[in-house]
């Protein structure tokens, strides 16, 4: 694995996803309220947003899963809702909450999962034999899933995201319940696979130093709106801050710092940010796109 990006001139790189205004209504709730971005095949574009902002919700559009109220969305260079399937097979999607079979083992699920994309049983097997020594789950592949820790399982649901060797990740919090190491080498993989595989890959994640060290570029979104847009380093930026939870704190309205008394108490809040002064001199993009 190398950390050497490969220079890909921005004019010869092909979009692999792009949303378009995208609304998503669930009820009476507004989920998305006309989301566009672009993310350039190779590149790893990161979600960050509060709970509920609508960053899963943008994903599993992506994935083909539940349709958009309102707008487009494309993956390569197909339309979305005119073939689902299509979608469906040209991304690997890791769930923010595993959706694994218990009473399978690991190499039994990994091989079914190969099996609903199309991979013969014998490369599912030497795929996800390969993934599984890698994720240190060898010894792990012939238990019965539940009986896997969370962070197995977190590996394992990772593993299979992977195993049709799709073009286009979607990962909801890839470093969820990881212990230090593993998070560092799903990071390390991350960025092997868009740098040297050349997938586009998408990750929401509260994990702003994860963000801030793989991302090429992140949206910020907050209430169905994106609030910001850009490479991490441009984004801190336009916020004068030194690190992008600093960034992410200073557009996102409404943050107040708690304060704490001697005793350990939090007995009021401090004032609110006024980041939104800030975003203003900025290209950011604020009170416009909330309305
Ligand atoms: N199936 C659903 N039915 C109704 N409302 C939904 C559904 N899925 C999501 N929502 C609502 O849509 C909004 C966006 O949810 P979403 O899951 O996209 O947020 P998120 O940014 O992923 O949040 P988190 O950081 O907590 O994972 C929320 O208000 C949520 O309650
Ligand atoms: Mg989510």
């Amino acid at each position: 694995m190398s950390d050497e990006k490969q220079s890909i001139p921005v004019e010869e790189t092909k979009n692999a996803i792009r949303i378009s205004n995208v609304t998503k209504v669930y009820g009476a709730t507004i989920a998305l309220a006309g989301v566009s971005f672009e993310v350039k095949q190779g590149e790893i574009f990161g979600l960050l947003g509060p709970n509920g902002a609508g960053k899963t919700t943008s994903i599993r559009i992506l994935k083909g899963m539940i349709n958009p109220t309102s707008g487009e969305a494309f993956i390569l260079v197909k339309r979305i809702s005119d073939d689902p399937n299509w979608a469906k097979e040209h991304t690997g999607y890791l769930p923010e909450e595993g959706s694994l079979i218990g009473r399978l083992t690991p190499l039994e699920l990994s091989e079914f999962i190969g099996g609903l994309f199309g991979v013969s049983a014998a490369n599912s097997r030497n795929r996800s034999i390969e993934l599984f020594r890698m994720f240190e789950l060898y010894e792990k592949k012939d238990e019965l899933v539940e009986k896997l820790s969370r962070g197995m399982k977190q590996k394992l649901s990772i593993i299979c995201s992977l195993i049709h060797d799709p073009d286009i990740l979607l990962m909801d919090e890839p470093l969820a319940s990881l212990d230090p190491s593993a998070a560092k080498m799903v990071k390390d993989f991350i960025k092997y696979l868009s740098r040297e595989k050349e997938k586009t890959i998408i990750i929401s994640s509260h994990r702003l130093s994860l963000v801030e060290d793989v991302c090429d570029r992140v949206a910020i979104i907050h209430q169905g709106a994106i609030i910001a847009e850009g490479t991490p380093k441009s984004i801190m930026q336009e916020t004068n801050t030194n690190s992008l939870e600093d960034a992410y704190l200073a557009v996102i309205p409404g943050y107040k710092s708690p304060v704490i008394t001697s005793e350990g108490t939090i007995v009021e809040t401090a004032a609110e940010n006024n980041n939104l002064e800030v975003s203003e001199q900025s290209e950011l993009k604020t009170d416009e796109s909330l309305n």
